[in-house]
């Protein structure tokens, strides 16, 4: 079967990740969590105290992007692939609202992008993967097979979000993650470079009211529609 690329845009928390790793394992594909790059970068920004209140400092920052190391590896105990910065385990850490709150900002920057971006191309170089994220299917790969963008309810996104950081002993209030999802947005949707927006060809799927079966059922028969 002719191996495919397959692009997963949307808004925050609206569960690309889920969707996408859960097709990738299904269909024996790779699947990369672009937001994860993202996210690791702000971590190694916030512990080399390069921001500045809201923003990082971004002529510091341009000066070390290439001491920035990131990369995915199995976890053979849990099954799941998780995120390294610089050799070390930061899966944990950069699924903080720390880092949730101070990642946008990161993401706009253009050479921060160019980098990321040019990393994840080398990664879907031989198809047969699944990424998620804000401009895959507009910039990293505009010529992926299949393009869905997702989409659901903000309070629904929120929800999610928030029952995910409980499980994972983090204590916020519901309005305190609303407020950050709205935000990142809000400055992912208006950022000059690879701002999040539908690709004309995707397929947008609104999850609001569908369960994770569902929704993978979805996914499932676009696939096999574009594979054959
Ligand atoms: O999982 P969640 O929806 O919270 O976000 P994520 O996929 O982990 O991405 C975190 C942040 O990284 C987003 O809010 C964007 O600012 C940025 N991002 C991006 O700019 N481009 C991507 N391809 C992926 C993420």
């Amino acid at each position: 079967m002719k191996k495919i690329t397959i692009a997963v845009d949307g808004y925050s928390s609206c569960g690309k990740s889920t969707m996408a790793k859960d097709l990738a394992q299904k269909v024996k594909y790779n699947y990369i969590d672009s937001g994860a790059m993202y996210r690791a970068v702000t971590l190694y920004a916030l512990r080399n105290n390069l921001f500045e209140s809201d923003y990082p400092n971004e002529t510091v920052l341009k000066k070390q992007i290439d001491q920035i190391h990131i990369d995915f590896r199995h976890n053979e105990t849990n099954g799941k692939s998780e995120t390294y910065l610089n050799g070390e385990n930061v899966e944990k850490e950069i699924r903080s609202m720390e880092v949730a709150d101070k990642v946008s900002p990161i993401a706009a920057i253009g050479f921060v992008r160019e980098a990321l971006v040019k990393q994840q191309q080398e990664m879907g170089k031989n198809k047969g993967i699944v990424m998620d994220g804000r401009d895959i299917g507009t910039v990293v790969f505009p010529d992926a097979e299949l393009k869905i963008f997702v989409t659901a309810r903000p309070e629904i996104r929120a929800q999610r979000r928030l029952a995910e950081l409980t499980a994972k002993g983090e204590n916020h209030t519901f309005e305190e993650v609303l407020k950050n999802l709205t935000k990142r947005d809000f400055i992912d949707a208006t950022r000059k470079d690879g701002p999040l927006r539908q690709a004309g060809d995707a397929v947008v799927i609104n999850n609001s009211d569908l369960t994770i079966e569902e929704q993978n059922a979805i996914i499932l028969k676009l696939f096999k529609e574009k594979t054959g």
